[in-house]
């Protein structure tokens, strides 16, 4: 259904107020959060949460993050609860981390897309959590992007892909950590990161004092897990340096319009190319990903060439973003 979706504001006390009234009439909100922007609905509210998937045009069988306010609420939405999710809470929640757990047989199928297990978060967006506490429900929320396309970091990033699909955006600036929470399933023996994110494997064996299990392939039908997603319209190529100057040097592409994401010093210079520099430190290359791949996308450019981050843990979350971004998709 096209509506007219409303831009509201952050530091205006009435237009939070507006945002939690819609949220309480059941409808859909995109909120900020410190990794990305959220497409929020009561998640106690089976009609409101399906919504999200009309929205999105995600699959209903791809499950949610319900959003709490504490981590007393785990309680509400989860059962035979790990021992190590209060470890883990205590030590990154709020924050950017999702702990999957056994599902409560109450919480509705609709947001777990009738998996036994949900996947839960506290946010450290100070307005999402006086949200949160205010309506004293969970958040279904997911990235507020299309399906498989790039994550919002900003508002506008939001309102580009889903205005008219949605009632309300609350702008509370650019998200400060720009990538998706890491997930960690905490239903098995062995803690398993099932996407990785800010919070880092070695950081989640330091405060556990244990392994950390972290495979490489998941299964697919775990929405985040799938080989193609987070994709820019534009076809995107993710190449170490030196094949990126051999690639820019070759003839046949001395007329194409290309752009390039690197962090190394690439001294050529060509008039067919946008060089955009990024930053060398992780966080600070994170925090600016979405934003330049969304500006990239919208550059007119026929192929955005990025050049492959280091691969070691620190910037797994980057690598496996960008490795997904680039992944060939017939569209
Ligand atoms: O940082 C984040 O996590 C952001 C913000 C808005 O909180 N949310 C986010 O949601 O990235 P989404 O839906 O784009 O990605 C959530 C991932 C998906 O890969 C989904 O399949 C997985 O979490 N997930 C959710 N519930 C699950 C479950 N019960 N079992 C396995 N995977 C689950
Ligand atoms: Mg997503």
């Amino acid at each position: 259904m096209q509506q007219k979706t409303k831009l509201l504001q952050a530091h205006s006390p009435k237009d939070i107020a507006t945002a939690i009234a819609l949220l309480k009439d059941g409808q859909i909100v995109a909120v900020p959060t410190e990794t990305v922007y959220g497409l929020a609905a009561d998640a106690k509210n089976p009609d409101a949460v399906r919504n999200i998937f009309v929205a999105k045009g995600r699959p209903a069988s791809h499950p949610l993050i319900v959003h709490i306010a504490s981590c007393a609420k785990i309680h509400e939405w989860a059962d035979h609860i790990s021992p190590l999710a209060s470890i883990l809470a205590k030590q990154f929640w709020p924050g950017p981390l999702t702990l999957l757990l056994h599902k409560k047989p109450t919480v509705n199928d609709v947001v777990t897309g009738g998996l036994p297990t949900i996947a839960l978060r506290v946010p450290q967006h100070p307005l999402l959590l006086e949200i949160l506490e205010t309506l004293d429900t969970g958040l279904a929320a997911p990235s507020a992007n299309q399906h498989k396309r790039l994550s919002p970091t900003t508002a506008q990033h939001v309102m580009d892909g889903l205005a008219g699909n949605i009632a309300a955006v609350l702008d509370g600036g650019p998200c400060s950590f720009g990538l998706e929470s890491t997930i960690v399933d905490l239903t098995g023996s062995t803690p398993t990161i099932l996407r990785p994110g800010p919070i880092t494997q070695q950081m989640l064996e330091d405060t556990l004092g244990m392994v950390v299990l972290a495979p490489e392939h998941h299964t697919e039908h775990v929405a985040g897990n799938m080989v193609v997603h987070y994709q820019p319209r534009t076809q995107t190529v993710l190449m170490p340096l030196r094949a990126l100057q051999e690639y820019l040097l070759a003839p046949e592409n001395s007329t194409k319009k290309l752009a390039i994401m690197h962090y190394s010093s690439i001294s050529l210079k060509a008039t067919n190319v946008l060089f955009q520099v990024m930053p060398q430190d992780k966080a600070a290359y994170a925090r600016a990903m979405y934003q330049v791949l969304h500006q990239l996308d919208k550059a007119g450019v026929e192929q955005i060439l990025i050049e492959t981050p280091p691969n070691n843990i620190a910037w797994r979350d980057v690598l496996d973003r960008l490795t997904k971004a680039s992944a060939y998709d017939k569209r």
